[in-house]
């Protein structure tokens, strides 16, 4: 379900039913950024839908912070600008996420996607990027926050999980939810099935939320 914003600022919602309200003016493509720690797949998932045409979007660019990683291959063949943030070398936490800041900021990005990104991040990159921080969860929010939530659906025997879209604020896996999609759990379920139907549905989720939040952030 994309839209269910009610838990979260209305006044900040465009009046949807009022054309005249609505600003026409940017009608450019939203210029994105991606974080992507491991394998990508979200990461792609936005570029096919910015090829379809259902994401009005661009990548300006992708950051990783593991040399090598799937998403930085798959931004490899896909012809993307990628750059590589390595914790190991920008040690604190605040650097790290300063250098994010400078590098989407040059890159004119307007809203930042954390596709996969499993760093935990602090004020700097949260304040910089401010109501325009998007994350998301392999879980039914606010159930199961943190690491592995496909692990700790299947621990808790819960019958129905899914994935989160939400934007970021200081508490882990905590802020305004824009979207979520509902997946089954089934009795036959292993960590590798059910991850995988999870990422189905990301792979739906996240374009589709990005897409339904432009006009909010246009008008920001
Ligand atoms: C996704 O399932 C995403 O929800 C999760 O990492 C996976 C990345 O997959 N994110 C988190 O757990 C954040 N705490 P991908 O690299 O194939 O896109």
């Amino acid at each position: 379900t994309v839209g269910r914003m009610d838990r979260w600022d209305m006044s900040r919602m465009p009046a949807f039913s009022d054309p005249s309200q609505q600003n026409q003016s940017d009608q450019t493509p939203l210029r994105i950024g991606v974080m992507a720690s491991g394998n990508g797949s979200n990461f792609e998932a936005l570029a096919q839908a910015i090829d379809a045409g259902t994401l009005a979007a661009e990548i300006r660019l992708l950051v990783v912070n593991n040399p090598g990683c799937g998403a930085q291959q798959r931004a490899q063949r896909l012809g993307i600008p990628c750059t590589v943030l390595d914790h190991r070398v920008l040690r604190e936490r605040e650097r790290l996420d300063q250098a994010l800041v400078d590098c989407f900021r040059s890159a004119a990005v307007e809203v930042i996607v954390m596709a996969g990104w499993m760093r935990i991040v602090t004020p700097v990159l949260i304040n910089g990027f401010a109501d325009r921080l998007v994350n998301i969860h392999p879980s039914l929010l606010p159930s199961f926050k943190g690491l592995d939530g496909i692990g700790q659906a299947l621990a808790a025997g819960v019958k129905i999980t899914g994935c989160s879209v939400h934007l970021v604020t200081a508490e882990l896996d905590g802020g305004p939810i824009l979207a979520q999609a509902a997946v089954p759990v089934e009795e036959r379920d292993t960590h590798t099935s059910l991850s995988e139907r999870v990422h189905q549905a990301e792979h739906r989720l996240l374009p589709e939320a990005i897409n339904a939040m432009i006009p909010v952030w246009r008008q920001g």
